[in-house]
């Protein structure tokens, strides 16, 4: 298989995590024989920096001509005094509007040798496995905003808004998930209150009876924050907004452990994205120490979703698994009697095992 990957690193751990990305990437192309091109450009405040804007025509011409984009993280304080237009988050959804991405999956599993670290109880954590199904394109994020100056006060205004055909394509997205896991979605809203909540509810409603087969529930965005803290393993696919996924994506991740955990991916008109959820993590820059999981399981992501390679991917998280019961950790989830060893060291103790996977694999046979 021939297939070309734009990377982005970006800024603050982003260079750090998409280097552990790139590794796993080129050990599956090398021991599966397939030809990964990888090509690397700047993105977020790297970008700023070097050209002045956040995504570069060329780069976003290079994502729409590819096979898939990674993404590793991008802001920074560096650029935090720079107006909503011109930082660094710009760069990013520009690119997710440039490729016409509207979905974005976030998976939060718990990983079972990681069950200790959860903040979590264990009688309540249970076999915590759910999706969050996000909206990318629309709501807030995409809406008109603004500031304007009235008798010398000022005002600023972010518009949240859906149509119809926004929230069908999403929902069409989340239904189709929930028939392949246990046919269970939660669609959440705050319909109470928004009257883009109120269409997002109707309309979601609407298109269940071509879904007989799935069970419909809603749910308050207010109530769904706490009902994933206190009963996390009630919810199978989360169907929701773009702001409300942004905020519940990282309250979800912290139950498994560390938001360094967790992946996603971006789908749409143009080639798919895959970026872990965390953001550029400033504090841990130069320090080795952010964890590649979230990365490195995108990349997973990327092999199953994308390119069709269900082995590839099975065979990373296998070894990824094992490298987790061995006890090596990344600061951020170790543990009592864990080995805690930092993100390169973590990514090359991991390359070693899928290794060893694969000699195991390529002797006895799959899932020995
Ligand atoms: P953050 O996700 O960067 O960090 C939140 C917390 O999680 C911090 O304590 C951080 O140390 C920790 N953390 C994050 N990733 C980690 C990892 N891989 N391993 C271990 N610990 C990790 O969120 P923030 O602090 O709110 O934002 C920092 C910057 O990142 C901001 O500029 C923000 O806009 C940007 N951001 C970017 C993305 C993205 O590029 N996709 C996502 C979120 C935030
Ligand atoms: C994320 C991030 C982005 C978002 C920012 C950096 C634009 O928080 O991917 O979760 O809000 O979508
Ligand atoms: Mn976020």
């Amino acid at each position: 298989m021939k297939k070309t990957i734009v990377l982005l690193p970006g800024d603050g751990i982003g260079p750090e995590v998409t280097r552990a990305a790139a590794s796993v990437l080129r050990e599956t192309g090398h021991e599966f024989h397939h030809q990964f091109e990888l090509q690397e450009f700047a993105i977020g405040g790297a970008a700023l920096d070097a050209a002045g804007t956040p995504l570069l025509h060329e780069t976003l011409e290079a994502c729409r001509k590819a096979d898939a984009v990674f993404l590793g993280a991008v802001g920074g304080p560096k650029w935090d005094s720079l107006p909503v237009g011109k930082r660094p988050e710009r760069g990013l959804l520009d690119l997710r509007q440039g490729l016409g991405l509207y979905v974005n999956v976030r998976p939060v599993k718990l990983l079972e040798p990681l069950r200790g670290i959860s903040p979590l109880k264990a009688e309540r954590l249970n076999d915590l496995d759910l999706e969050i199904v996000r909206e990318l394109a629309g709501g807030m994020y995409f809406g008109e905003r603004g500031s304007v100056t009235e008798k010398g006060v000022e005002r600023a205004f972010d518009t949240e808004s859906y149509s119809t055909a926004e929230i069908e394509r999403i929902a069409a997205f989340g239904y189709a998930r929930a028939e392949s896991r246990s046919r269970r979605i939660c669609s959440v809203d705050k319909a109470n209150v928004l009257a883009s909540s109120q269409l997002w509810r109707r309309t979601v409603t609407s298109m269940s009876t071509v879904y007989p087969a799935i069970k419909l529930e809603h749910m308050y965005v207010d109530n769904a924050a706490m009902q994933l803290v206190l009963r996390p393993a009630q919810f199978d696919v989360l169907l929701t907004s773009n702001m409300f996924g942004d905020i519940l994506s990282d309250a979800a991740a912290a139950l498994v452990g560390s938001i360094g955990l967790i992946p996603s991916a971006s789908f749409g008109s143009g080639p798919p994205v895959f970026e872990p959820i965390h953001g550029s993590a400033p504090s841990l820059v130069g320090t080795d120490s952010a964890n590649p999981v979230g990365a490195i399981l995108s990349v997973a992501m990327m092999l199953r979703d994308a390119f069709g390679l269900s082995l590839e991917a099975d065979w990373v998280e296998q070894s990824l698994l094992r490298v987790l019961s061995g006890g090596h950790r990344t600061p951020d989830i170790t543990e009592p009697g864990a080995r805690t060893v930092g993100g390169s060291v973590f990514t090359e103790i991991l390359r070693e095992e899928m290794q060893r996977t694969l000699e195991h694999a390529e002797r006895y046979g799959w899932g020995v």
